[in-house]
């Protein structure tokens, strides 16, 4: 479930006057304007991962013409870790600046940079857009480094998830900062819709499956798994209404063709599908659903798209069609822990009939969209044996228009000097609308597997 991010009313502004030496200005959160000398100004932030607080008091600061090397801009964490989003007080000011498309893109992932320089170097932006000038070609370049710097910490971050495949509680330790968790909590629940706890120094964030609990880092004493799940539970609740959490900008990886290619791992691979946009499948879908397993498989099974179990729990072939794969692989003396399982494609497409989500097939368009992934996924696999389920799935792994009926039950030599087998889709057999047909099919269907479970052998 996504962060709101729609709020604009929590960057805490405290008086600072003593604190800070030589600043004279002071920002008031209860008359949400500024005293004090105006042309140097303290702005106090009370949390690192509220940008849309910072672009509140930035609109303002602008429109009131405060330079950028008149404000300091500082972190005080808030005293309590909830605050109601409706008593915050920030500025309204007109946007008086645009900003170009790709600047924009920069900004959510420069503010949960690691430079302390941040805030001052993306007001300085604004500000030399507001007057019309061109930003500098080293402004441009330090904020590119730096927002790549992110997407590094990011990708890095997902990469520690742990799947969905188990259910049960994980934890995640881990050095990243607080402002970059907060961030990426919601591509991290995406990941794993089951619950985690992500312990930091300076965080604590935690998903039970419904609802994110957040607070600072725990207790050094508190480090068996028991206790620091225990504990992460009883942290305070963020979501909707908490002033600390409504402003956050998702931090979005939008992955293109190379990026993809270029992927070195399959944790690298999932952590950037979170945030694929290669299709329109992306917008009525949960999540992305990346494929799922043994990363050193030898065996790869290749699906359609999830359904709708799959797209609630983040996971391939969970739902009735997986449950009846799972028993045909056995019967047929796999394992699915020793596979790997994924899909041509990786968003659910579906049409809503009331409450019901209605399975449509990927058009070609999509499946298409889709490839650079399932690509990438066999090429870092590099599995001796593809099992391709169904039309859709053959299709997308040989390029070409498959007939199941003309091509199943037999090795097919690939380019790449690995075996393909062909074989009936799960959900054909679920379909199958007598039961002799259904035990006929089924039998045929894990001969099938059987088949190219013994290749491995060879
Ligand atoms: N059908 C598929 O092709 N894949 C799934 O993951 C589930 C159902």
């Amino acid at each position: 479930m996504p962060l709101p991010t729609h709020d604009y009313h929590h960057i805490k502004i405290t008086r600072k006057q003593k604190k800070v030496s030589g600043i004279a200005g002071v920002f008031s959160s209860e008359a949400g304007n500024w005293e004090g000398n105006m042309n140097h100004q303290t702005v106090v932030l009370s949390t690192t991962s509220d940008f849309s607080g910072w672009r509140a008091w930035s609109r303002k600061l602008l429109h009131d013409r405060i330079p950028a090397d008149s404000i300091r801009w500082i972190i005080e964490p808030p005293a309590t870790l909830y605050a109601s989003s409706a008593t915050r007080v920030l500025p309204s000011a007109p946007s008086t600046t645009s900003i170009p498309r790709s600047l924009a893109t920069l900004f959510p992932a420069v503010f949960v940079s690691e430079a302390p320089e941040r805030f001052h170097l993306l007001y300085l932006t604004l500000q030399t857009l507001r007057d019309g000038a061109a930003v500098p070609e080293e402004l441009t370049d330090e904020l590119k480094t730096l927002a790549a710097q992110s997407r590094n910490r990011a990708l890095d971050l997902r990469c520690q998830m742990p799947d969905a495949g188990n259910q049960d509680w994980q934890i995640v330790r881990t050095s990243h900062t607080a402002a970059l968790i907060d961030n990426q909590a919601s591509a991290l629940a995406n990941l794993r819709p089951s619950p985690w706890v992500v312990t930091a120094p300076d965080r604590t964030l935690c998903w039970n499956g419904k609802e994110y609990r957040f607070g600072p880092g725990l207790d050094k004493d508190v480090s068996d798994p028991a206790g620091i799940i225990i504990a992460a539970r009883s942290i305070a609740t963020a979501g909707a209404g908490n002033a600390w959490w409504d402003g956050i900008a998702p931090l979005r990886l939008h992955p293109g063709i190379d990026d993809i290619a270029s992927s070195p791992s399959l944790p690298s691979l999932r952590g950037k599908a979170v945030d694929c946009q290669m299709c329109d499948l992306c917008g009525p879908a949960t999540r992305t659903v990346s494929g799922e397993g043994n990363p050193d498989a030898r065996v790869m099974f290749v699906g359609e798209q999830p359904g709708d179990h799959e797209d609630l729990q983040g996971r391939p072939f969970v739902g009735p069609a997986g449950q009846l794969f799972d028993r045909a692989l056995k019967e047929a003396g796999g394992n699915r822990a020793e596979a790997w399982i994924t899909n041509a494609v990786k968003h659910f497409k579906f049409v809503a009939k009331g409450s019901r989500r209605i399975h449509q097939k990927p058009n070609t368009g999509e499946i298409t969209a889709c490839a650079p992934w399932l690509a990438a996924e066999r090429k870092i696999l590099a599995p001796k044996v593809t099992v391709m389920l169904g039309v859709t799935g053959a299709s997308a792994v040989l390029g070409r228009q498959v007939t199941v009926s003309r091509e199943r039950s037999r090795h097919i030599p690939m380019e790449d000097g690995s075996i393909g087998l062909v074989t009936v889709h799960p959900s054909y057999l679920l379909r199958l609308p007598d039961e002799e047909s259904k035990t006929r099919e089924y039998t045929k269907f894990v001969t099938d597997l059987r088949m190219a479970i013994s290749a491995l052998a060879g």
